[in-house]
């Protein structure tokens, strides 16, 4: 799918801040404050990363953010659409959260979400997560921005073990 001027040159921006970048946390903060401030639509940026070293059943667990804060620190595999996408390894785009009863509800005003997993080889991690005030803010174009994000974090993640 082509992408248009904005998400394509937004692209670029995140591919040369990544090759600046330090660590995944560095990277991973990079890339959230980036994809906040120029992409108006996306109102909540996070990631959530799988929990390690735990007996317990697996958790996600809020990772670098930019936007208000939420009450969803730590979600399990089985709730909500970060829950969806982190256990179906498939990306989750929900134009109308109200109609969705895995939503969980972060903002009064989130309209739409997507949720991309990020493999390492093979295996998810963690997730990009990303809410809007828009309803069905999240069209092709994006999808393939917040998945070329994902993967850059996977192949970092993938060569830099944290
Ligand atoms: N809405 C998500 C929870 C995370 S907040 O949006 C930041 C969900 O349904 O899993």
């Amino acid at each position: 799918m082509a992408m248009t001027v904005k998400t394509e040159d937004v692209r670029q921006e995140v591919a040369q801040s990544a090759q600046a970048a330090t660590s995944a946390q560095d990277l991973m903060s990079r890339m959230v404050k980036l994809l906040h401030e120029r992409m108006l639509k996306y109102n909540w940026v996070g990631f959530y990363m799988i929990e390690k070293d735990s007996d317990q059943p697996q958790m996600l667990v809020l990772g670098q953010f930019e936007g208000a804060m939420t009450p969803h620190t730590r979600i399990p595999l089985h709730q909500g659409i970060c829950g969806a996408a982190a256990s179906s390894g498939k990306t989750v785009v929900v134009d109308d959260v109200a109609q969705d009863s895995r939503y969980l509800a972060c903002s009064l005003e989130t309209k739409s979400e997507i949720v991309v997993p990020v493999f390492v080889h093979g295996q998810v991690v963690g997730e990009l997560d990303i809410d809007s005030h828009f309803p069905a803010a999240f069209k092709d174009e994006d999808r393939t921005l917040v998945e070329f994000c994902a993967t850059l974090v996977g192949q970092y993640l993938g060569k830099n073990p944290a």
